[in-house]
């Protein structure tokens, strides 16, 4: 009697888009469980984490917990009756992989299968968009829209809640490596300058059309000069102290750029498919050399 709703981690801004580009990876993910209920409350019952057992990291309150808030969102909005929900954790907290993004698209769609009229993923967004905000104090839908449609996403907040799904070429593979290290994404927001100069506006905003055009016709010299970030990534990096190794292992191998996760701490390369077990042994490498262990997964862009 439970409906169970998967969705994946994210890398967040893709490194040209802060705040408007999203790419979902294969292999991590939260699944939340859903069930009505005789009484009228929404609550969750449990959330359990990757080895099964309870999660000791996150709170059961339907205020707190993302996915919480997105599926009482919805229910208050178009449910009737008592929601029950589980949570089960498969995304790594403060990893910049859009954990707290993949716990409210999931508890959004798993409330939403238990209506009478469904939502299409799309009319989603603003309820897992309130989950999202819950934990990191800023309207982004970097990680939700790719968590809720897959795939490579353009979801700046000026045009929010539409959001549009990029095309993406054969053959390129996103790499992402989480090192043993968290960072809050609201801290870390709250640290950035408000302040851009006009040469970094403008090397930026070439850079995204440059990206988004070179994923589209797969032009692999146009995407490796294109993948980067001259705003975002130079203030973060130093709260990820083997970013420049495994950044410089990464370019080392091919990979067409490298950049921060989202707030980090995880960091990804996007790279010829061919290359990506090369790049992320190399990637790898750099890290455990820096002390840190890690996690790594390979997914091609879809
Ligand atoms: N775009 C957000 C940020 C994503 O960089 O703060 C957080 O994962």
């Amino acid at each position: 009697d439970f409906v169970s709703a998967f969705a994946p981690a994210s890398i967040g801004n893709v490194a040209v888009g802060f705040d408007m580009l999203g790419l979902a990876i294969e292999g991590a993910g939260d699944r939340v469980l859903a069930r009505r209920t005789t009484g009228s409350e929404v609550f969750i019952s449990a959330v359990y984490g990757l080895d099964g057992e309870l999660h000791t990291g996150l709170s059961t309150s339907i205020e707190e917990n993302t996915a919480g808030v997105a599926a009482a969102a919805l229910w208050a909005e178009r449910g009737d009756g008592g929601l029950e929900l589980i949570v089960r954790k498969g995304v790594p907290l403060q990893s910049g992989m859009g954990s707290s993004a993949a716990s409210a698209a999931a508890g959004a769609v798993a409330a939403n299968a238990l209506l009478a009229e469904p939502l299409s993923m799309a009319e989603l967004m603003p309820y897992a968009l309130a989950g999202e905000a819950v934990a990191s104090g800023g309207i982004h839908a970097d990680n939700v829209a790719p968590s809720l449609l897959g795939g490579l996403v353009f979801c700046p907040p000026v045009l929010l809640p539409e959001i549009v799904s990029l095309g993406t070429s054969d053959g390129i593979s996103s790499v992402l490596l989480h090192p043993e290290l968290q960072v809050n994404t609201a801290e870390s927001r709250r640290g950035l300058s408000r302040n851009v100069t006009m040469d970094q506006w403008l090397a930026q905003q070439g850079y995204i059309v440059g990206f988004v055009e070179a994923c589209r016709t797969g032009d692999r010299s146009l995407l490796a000069r294109c993948l980067q970030d001259v705003i975002i990534e130079p203030q973060r990096a130093a709260m990820v102290p083997c970013f420049p190794a495994v950044k410089q292992a990464a370019l080392g191998q091919k990979a067409y750029g490298c950049s921060l996760s989202g707030s980090g701490p995880s960091i990804f390369a996007l790279c010829a498919t061919e290359d990506a077990a090369d790049v992320a042994s190399a990637m790898e490498a750099a890290c455990r050399g820096d002390g840190y262990e890690c996690q790594l997964w390979i997914s091609p862009l879809t």
